[in-house]
């Protein structure tokens, strides 16, 4: 028998943010990793979990795209998962397994369903790469940038055009601004913090920042936009911003809609800030366009492992990410979402004893190790 620490979901919180302890619980449960019945599906070691802003929406009790958490069962992620044992042609023991539901836990039995589903063999990173790139930026949150920008911009991506990035600094935000001053696109990216703005400007090469806590984005928009306005916006927040971009934005201007952290945890429905300016949606014949990242994976995920891993180990692409040692402290790291003191990817190293192996044994050295 092995411990097994686990982040169960304890109860629905419509409104607020999440509250560790209260929305979700940790717990302390033993496996045999010996015995265990697989029946017919795989013993895993959970090696790495993603956690994302809309995981708080599966915690509120209403009616979501992905099925609510259930009481007292580990919250589901995205992971990479280690097989120790298997019943499965497909998987044998060593091999790693990118799944989209992921238990928060250290060992899970996946049923066979699940893993032929919603899983995908990877290799092991031999690139220098942690392995909770493998779920940032050359995981869900890079593939949620580059496909959607793919899909939605397309061929108007083009040198000279100008775009509006919200939520910048953060795991999907970083790589949208980055794909596109690649392609010679001028940015004005917003954050939460004058820290962040820096990172925005000085490293990531944006033309214009502001904090959107302490300026006004719509003066900010139209000093960049001027009389033209700007092609594009890529909406991680909705809110206030989402209206100044309407306000602002060129005529056939076009908004990728990516999500709406701004209102995920109001306290109040009449909290939300919807856009008032709606009809300048019209006017403007602007494209205003909603994706779920799945969906455009068959599509384009190919190409896309095929080239931004290898831009980011070239260093042609920065990454940050904020990497957590330890299931423990998986609730932590999930509020930091939602409270902007995450500085990039919000990422767990659960497998912590071997860090080394996943290419996060120097950042283990100076981490706290929740245990
Ligand atoms: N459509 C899809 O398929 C898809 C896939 C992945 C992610 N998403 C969405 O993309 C967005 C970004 O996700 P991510 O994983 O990259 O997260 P992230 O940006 O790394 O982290 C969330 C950030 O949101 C900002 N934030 C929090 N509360 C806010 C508020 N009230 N108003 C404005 N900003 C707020 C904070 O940054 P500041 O310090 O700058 O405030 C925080 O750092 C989310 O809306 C998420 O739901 C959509």
């Amino acid at each position: 028998m092995v411990v097994n620490r686990r982040i169960v979901f304890n109860q629905v919180k419509a409104t607020g943010l999440p509250e560790p302890g209260v929305t979700t619980r940790p717990e302390q449960t033993e496996i045999d990793l010996d015995n265990v019945a697989l029946n017919g599906g795989v013993l895993v070691r959970n090696v790495a979990a993603s956690l994302d802003p809309t995981m708080r929406n599966r915690m509120k009790g209403g009616v979501y795209f992905t099925p609510n958490y259930v009481k007292d069962e580990p919250i589901l992620c995205i992971g990479i998962s280690e097989v120790l044992r298997s019943e499965l042609d497909a998987y044998k023991p060593g091999d790693l397994i990118f799944i989209w539901s992921q238990p928060l836990e250290e060992y899970s039995v996946l049923p066979r369903q699940l893993v032929e589903q919603a899983g995908r063999k990877m290799d092991v990173p031999t690139n220098g790469l942690s392995i909770t790139t493998y779920l940032g930026a050359a995981g869900m949150a890079g593939m949620t940038a580059y496909m959607s920008i793919k899909e939605i911009i397309g061929d108007r991506l083009q040198p000279g055009t100008t775009m509006f990035v919200t939520g910048a600094a953060g795991a999907v935000g970083q790589l949208v601004v980055q794909i596109a001053r690649q392609a010679g696109v001028k940015v004005i990216a917003s954050a939460g913090s004058d820290d962040k703005c820096r990172f925005l400007r000085e490293e990531l090469g944006c033309e214009a920042v502001f904090n959107y806590k302490t300026a006004d984005p719509f003066e900010e928009l139209k000093k960049f936009g001027g009389e033209r306005g700007i092609d594009f916006y890529f909406d991680n927040v909705g809110g206030t911003q989402l209206e100044a971009y309407i306000e602002h934005s060129a005529k056939y201007g076009i908004i990728v809609a990516c999500g709406y952290i701004s209102g995920y945890n109001a306290d109040k429905p009449e909290d939300i800030v919807y856009p008032k300016n709606l009809f300048k949606v019209v006017t403007r014949e602007l494209t205003y366009r909603g994706f779920i990242v799945s969906s455009f994976i068959q599509k384009h995920l190919a190409s896309f492992l095929a080239e931004i891993p290898q831009m980011i180990a070239d260093g042609k692409i920065k990454v940050k990410e904020d990497v957590t040692f330890g299931v423990l402290g998986a609730e932590d790291a999930f509020l930091r979402l939602f409270t902007g003191d995450n500085e990039g990817k919000v990422a767990v190293l659960i497998d912590v004893d071997h860090a080394d192996k996943w290419n996060l044994g120097e950042r283990k050295k100076t981490a706290k190790v929740w245990q």
